[in-house]
């Protein structure tokens, strides 16, 4: 029977270009959604971008267009992605879509007119990278913990989301349904949350200090909070609050987020949720979403990626070198769902190697091959069957429910896991079986028909088995047997055996992941580098300093992004006489590292606290060990140097044009 699977990834903010977090989560739900279209399940995938609030109002001022020119500028980035890793989201949806917009307000209206919603006045800790008032226990040293910045003192009147009526209830909701949020870590965490006396939701902006959001329909001195605006979009996206995709997918909702935004979709969202069923006179679980599937963090390096750090990884340039396909299953065979893992390129082609074009690949030409050469590449017609062909189908039967058990839960990293062992048995089954002796054995003959039989059936396995995860290996390994094209609903023929008839004619095999070699890799990477920049002639460091370019062009300029930045502190660098590392505020969401050649001309106190202007979009260097993000100007007459510094105090932040 056809069962309705509805899932969403976050609505991705529009301040950042798309990295490799992002292209996780968004792969994740593509593979999610193609198993279950693989099992015959009827299948939503929505995805999308978040674009109000103060977050975005303020990446569109440093870039000086408006936030509607900014949001369209990335949210466009975002969507064009996502074909090229071949997602199959069927809606896309943004937060300035006119729906949206109607639909945030009429349930704003309704949760209103139902009391849960009241204006108060309120002073607290505003996180601007959070959009969020913290609670003094959310801080650390003084600081947001995520952001690493501290926090601005706001006081003001504001509307309020009665979100503590609904603690109880969640709660009782959660314990009474144990895998609402998993994996089980984050339930827990979710439930130590609700362990403490909750505030309620502080939900409005006044228009004074932000406008960029949703009016509030019963006050338009006010917008509405990002969060109530933003969460509301998986209801949106189906046309809430009628029609047949409400009707059909949102008793079937699945969210899948990260571990930084658990707190949002865990606790405000399903209260929003119980508050709009009580509006309605409705029990809650008419509107509670099914599950809450949480990931953890790609970390690089060892550290967390950011823009500032420059070592943000982009999936396009990934894709490009070693192919969609292995960057789809080293991402899901690499992270354990739940849990934080470490991306490196050195593992992505230890992968590629030995699970691609080892393990797969290798088996695969390799019955290929002596299908060809014994059968003329036909499917032969099985002989009697011996033990070991039994326990050979038996293991892949166990392991198409076993791939089915995990990936409903999410686990994909096992469930690949668990394909793989078939690439293993079946190669352990041609060495413990010969199919090159039986076939100079002039009696082998029923023999090697059963043995290639069965290998055939279980590459035929394997191909769809891999779909959701690499489509186009898996219909290229599906056209090369003669299974045809892969469809939906056919997972259960895998645990039936028998998906190739005999004398299904096969074609040879093409090389499915040609080995990588490391050092070719690197030095392709390193050509693709020169040919982005533009030929130089070589000159010394010295010549090219002295003869800068007559002229340049007003587009050539404006390529630089210079900025503001206030110094927040300064060090020397130690081993050197000439370089200070400096910590800047630049008007972003976390402190930049720039290193200055100025600490023989001013000590750390003399740097601190002054602004300074810098070039902020240069190629991030490492200058002895530490990863410089940006330049400092200064003005040199001789020996003697000063740091640029605007004549008034401005706006960290502020272009310099
Ligand atoms: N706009 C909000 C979400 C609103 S949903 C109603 C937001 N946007 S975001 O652009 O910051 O995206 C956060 C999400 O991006 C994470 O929850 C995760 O899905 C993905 N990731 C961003 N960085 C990541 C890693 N380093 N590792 C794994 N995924 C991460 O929050």
């Amino acid at each position: 029977m056809s069962r309705p699977f509805y899932i969403t990834t976050p609505i991705y903010y529009v301040n950042a270009e798309p990295h490799l977090g992002h292209a996780y989560t968004t792969i994740v739900a593509d593979v999610a959604a193609r198993y279950h279209r693989l099992a015959g399940d009827q299948v939503r995938f929505q995805t999308g971008t978040d674009e109000h609030g103060d977050k975005i109002a303020q990446a569109a001022e440093t870039r000086g267009v408006t936030p509607q020119q900014y949001a369209d500028d990335i949210s466009g980035m975002f969507r064009h992605l996502w074909p090229e890793l071949h997602i199959t989201n069927d809606y896309f949806i943004r937060t300035t879509d006119p729906d949206h917009i109607e639909v945030v307000q009429a349930i704003l209206q309704k949760v209103f007119n139902a009391g849960d919603i009241y204006k108060d006045s309120y002073g607290g800790n505003y996180c601007v990278g959070c959009e969020r008032f913290l609670t003094d226990k959310e801080l650390v040293d003084g600081k947001c913990p995520e952001h690493d910045q501290e926090p601005v003192f706001i006081e003001e009147e504001n509307y309020f989301f009665r979100m503590s009526k609904y603690q109880a209830a969640l709660k009782e909701h959660i314990e009474a349904n144990p895998d609402f949020i998993r994996p089980e870590r984050y339930k827990n965490e979710v439930l130590a949350m609700l362990s403490e006396p909750l505030e309620d939701l502080c939900i409005s902006r006044p228009k004074s200090r932000l406008t960029w959001g949703i009016t509030l329909p019963f006050d338009h001195e006010f917008v509405t909070y990002v969060w109530f605006d933003a969460l509301i979009n998986y209801l949106t996206g189906l046309g809430w609050p009628s029609g047949d995709n409400f009707a059909t997918f949102w008793p079937a909702a699945q969210h899948l987020i990260a571990k930084d935004i658990l707190k949002p979709h865990a606790i405000f969202w399903p209260t929003m949720l119980m508050a709009l069923a009580a509006a309605e006179e409705r029990p809650a679980t008419d509107y509670l979403y099914q599950h809450l599937n949480v990931h953890g963090y790609w970390n690089v390096d060892q550290a967390k990626m950011s823009k500032s750090l420059g070592n943000v990884v982009r999936p396009l340039e990934l894709a490009e070198i070693y192919g969609v396909e292995p960057f789809r299953y080293f991402v899901m065979r690499e992270m354990s769902f739940g849990l934080d893992s470490s991306f490196s390129e050195e593992l992505l082609v230890e992968r590629y190697n030995s699970d691609l074009a080892n393990d797969l690949g290798n088996l695969f030409s390799r019955v290929l091959n002596m299908l060809h050469k014994y059968r003329e590449g036909k499917v032969p017609a099985p002989g009697p069957e011996q033990p070991e062909d039994t326990a050979l189908n038996r293991l892949v039967e166990a392991v198409a429910r076993e791939y089915q058990r995990e990936n409903n839960q999410f686990a994909f990293h096992k469930a690949l896991a668990s394909v793989w062992s078939l690439m293993g048995a079946g190669n352990k089954y041609v060495v413990a079986n010969e199919p090159w002796a039986l076939a100079k054995d002039p009696e082998g003959g029923p023999r090697l028909d059963r043995v290639l039989h069965t290998l055939c059936q279980l590459l035929a396995s394997v191909a769809v088995l891999i779909w959701p995860v690499m489509p186009l290996t898996a219909e290229k390994m599906a056209g090369v047997l003669g299974l045809g094209r892969i469809s939906d609903g056919m997972l259960a023929s895998v645990a039936e055996g028998g998906l190739l008839a005999p004398d299904t004619q096969t074609h040879q095999p093409p090389a499915l992941f040609p080995r990588i070699d490391t050092a070719k890799v690197k030095a392709k990477a390193a050509k693709a580098e020169q040919k982005a920049q533009p030929a130089k002639p070589k000159k010394t460091k010295k010549q090219a300093a002295a003869e800068p370019p007559a002229e340049i062009s007003i587009d050539e300029f404006a390529k630089v992004r210079l900025k503001v930045a206030t110094v927040l502190a300064a060090e020397p660098v130690p081993k050197t006489d000439k370089l200070m590392k400096l910590s800047l505020d630049a008007g972003e969401a976390e402190p930049r590292t720039v290193v200055a050649g100025v600490a023989q001309h001013y000590g750390p106190e003399e740097l601190v606290g002054k602004q300074v202007v810098i070039v902020a979009n240069l190629k991030p260097a490492k200058l002895r060990g530490v990863t410089s993000q940006g330049m400092v100007l200064a003005a040199v007459d001789g020996d003697q140097l000063c740091v640029v510094t605007p004549s008034k105090p401005s706006k960290p932040g502020s272009q310099v044009r």
